[in-house]
């Protein structure tokens, strides 16, 4: 047994997040976790809501309610969201409580005392129409670098390079659009990355389970030289700058990218906290994060888009070891690419594409989840269509789950009742489906362990598969006329291998998969033998002998409903379903 801590990138607070945030972070986090889980490890999972920041500040002014007040109706939100797409976190906390306030400054202090941080005075765009200065990403203006007309003030869109505000040429307020703009000296808290780069740079060049998405966009930022950053901003929102320690910069608050990955850290004291007393919570957490304290032999696997890799590869990696402290840093980088709807942007502003609450509206969570997985945006962005996704449930979770599960268990209730039939011997075609289930189970199981989604997938879709070669080769419903006993060993073996279709695909399809395990072993999840429900390479000679000949199983109903030409064209009409321009607002 190993332990394994998991963390998917911190969803903004503001707004429900869409299909495209769920697969790029949560969803495959949770794979990773229920995978681990079932596979008898000790696992942690650990979320949060990542709550400063300008875009939540903006959000409540506009519902017209205090930050505050905002951030606790939106995290209630967000956490049944999660909780109803079956996101089996150990924790779901908030950047913003105290637990996160007290790492932050203690972050903070120890990279002063280390010499990584110096207060600088730096030039600050003050927007003269909207009466406050604008963080970087609410100055927007033409690209110094390669032209783009639309680039924000922290970063290019168009070719990704780091800006600061000033370098953008006409720039104007991405509030009110104003160009009444003036710079304004502030003293802030620089994080100095320049002093601390070989030392990024050593520790990325040891990491030997990066995949080739995560490493090049790690390199490439090292290959161009890092710049010391600001970690404090001129907002109210947010922690304060603890001002014994930077009497300069009092007054401030820290930049939202400085604590938002210290909330991992956060959420898991949260956990502690609640879970165990005073002394423990201490203790437990120290054995997920400091290595000098138990967490040696954590594998930390942490999940995100693109966009969030600098920033775990280099920022947060950065505040770890600037801190001369030895805490867990990030073993295993899952990072996507982007799923676009239609090709263009889904964008929480515009509202354009699905998010997170019409998903649950339309259908169970389930069907989202296969369509996203094995859909993952891994090698290369992937397009949502409506098309695609009733693909994805009619030819998948119907067409061969669905209807293998269904043929077989129709079978046994007609001809045997309720119960596994008895009676029969397994001949060689029995030997050679569960050898062939076995090879396709361990392909699977390899793909996971790779945290190759899409390839884990496909592994799943053959495994599930061979249930109907095999029913076809068989034919329960011709031999059940002239030979009782072969149709009852027919039928036994379908349950096995009904079984471990749904045991294996449990971390895809968590709550089809507990349905299928309850009906066809009985209410104890972990099965009769008590331990069919390990996933690992033993699966299926375990589902053969928990699978007990007149043991009684329920009929499981319809697993899924085939989405219709008539759903598709009405969802397209609804949520739009032209392809769009790529040139789009700036939001996400
Ligand atoms: N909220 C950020 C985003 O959605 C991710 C923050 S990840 C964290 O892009 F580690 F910083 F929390
Ligand atoms: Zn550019």
């Amino acid at each position: 047994m190993a332990r394994h801590l998991i963390t998917s990138a911190l969803p903004y607070i503001n707004g429900v997040k869409h299909l495209g945030n769920l697969v790029g972070s949560m969803l495959p986090a949770d794979v990773a976790a229920r995978y681990l889980r079932a596979a008898g490890h000790e696992v942690l999972a650990i979320c949060a809501t990542d709550e400063h920041g300008t875009p939540a500040e903006l959000a409540a002014a506009e519902a017209g309610i205090p930050v505050e007040q905002y951030c606790a109706e939106q995290y209630e939100v967000q956490r049944d969201l999660g909780e109803r797409f079956g996101l089996s976190w150990d924790h779901f906390g908030r950047t913003s409580r105290p637990q996160n306030r007290a790492l932050t400054e203690h972050f903070a202090a120890r990279l002063c005392a280390q010499g990584f941080t110096a207060v600088r005075s730096t030039p600050q765009v003050y927007s003269i129409a909207d009466g406050r200065f604008l963080p970087d990403r609410y100055v927007l203006g033409t690209c110094p670098n390669c032209g783009f007309e639309r680039a924000r003030g922290d970063q290019c869109e168009q070719c990704g390079k780091q800006l600061e505000p000033t370098e953008l040429i006409g720039p104007r307020s991405a509030v009110s659009g104003s160009d009444q703009l003036e710079v304004r000296e502030s003293a802030h808290v620089f994080m100095l990355q320049s002093a601390l780069a070989p030392r990024i740079r050593e520790w990325v060049d040891a990491q030997g389970d990066w995949p080739q998405l995560t490493r090049s966009i790690a390199e490439k930022w090292l290959d161009e030289g890092l710049q010391d950053r600001g970690i404090t901003r001129d907002l109210s929102w947010g922690f304060p700058v603890d001002p014994e320690v930077f009497p300069e910069a009092a007054g401030k608050v820290f930049y939202v990218w400085f604590d938002a990955p210290i909330g991992y850290l956060g959420a898991t004291r949260e956990w502690a906290d609640l879970v165990f007393d005073a002394d423990a919570a201490q203790t437990e957490f120290d054995r997920w994060w400091r290595t000098d304290r138990g967490a040696d032999d954590v594998t930390y696997t942490q999940f995100m888009g693109k966009d969030n890799v600098p920033f775990h590869t280099i920022g947060f990696p950065g505040t770890i070891l600037g801190s001369g402290e030895s805490w867990k840093l990030v073993d295993r980088l899952k990072s996507f690419n982007w799923l676009t709807y239609y090709g263009g942007k889904f964008s929480t502003s515009e509202h354009r594409g699905v998010f997170m609450s019409d998903a649950l509206e339309l259908l169970p969570a389930d069907y989202w989840r296969w369509y996203l997985m094995s859909n993952a945006p891994e090698s290369d962005d992937t397009t949502f269509t409506w098309q695609r996704f009733a693909e994805a449930v009619n030819k998948d979770l119907v067409a061969t789950l669905g209807n293998f599960v269904n043929r077989t268990v129709t079978q046994v209730v007609r001809h045997f009742g309720e119960q596994v039939p008895e009676g029969g011997e397994p001949t060689d075609v029995e030997d050679e489906a569960l050898a062939v289930a076995r090879e396709r189970l361990e392909e699977y199981l390899a793909h996971l362990d790779a945290l190759e989604f899409r390839k884990a997938t496909s592994a799943l879709r053959s495994l599930w598969a061979e249930g109907n070669v095999y029913l076809e080769r068989r034919e329960p419903w011709r031999t059940v006329k002239e030979d009782r006993d072969r149709t009852a060993c027919t039928l036994r073996t379908a349950l096995v291998l009904a079984v471990v279709d749904a045991i294996a695909a449990a971390p895809f399809i968590p709550h089809t998969a507990d349905r299928l395990g309850v009906c066809l072993l009985g209410p104890d999840p972990l099965g009769r033998d008590g331990r069919a429900a390990v996933l690992d390479t033993e699966l299926v000679d375990r589902a053969v002998a928990a699978i007990r000949p007149g043991a009684s199983i329920a009929p499981p109903g319809l697993l899924f409903e085939k989405v219709s030409d008539e759903q598709v064209a009405a969802w397209e009409d609804r949520f739009g379903g032209e392809p769009v321009e790529p040139d789009q607002p700036v939001t996400s």
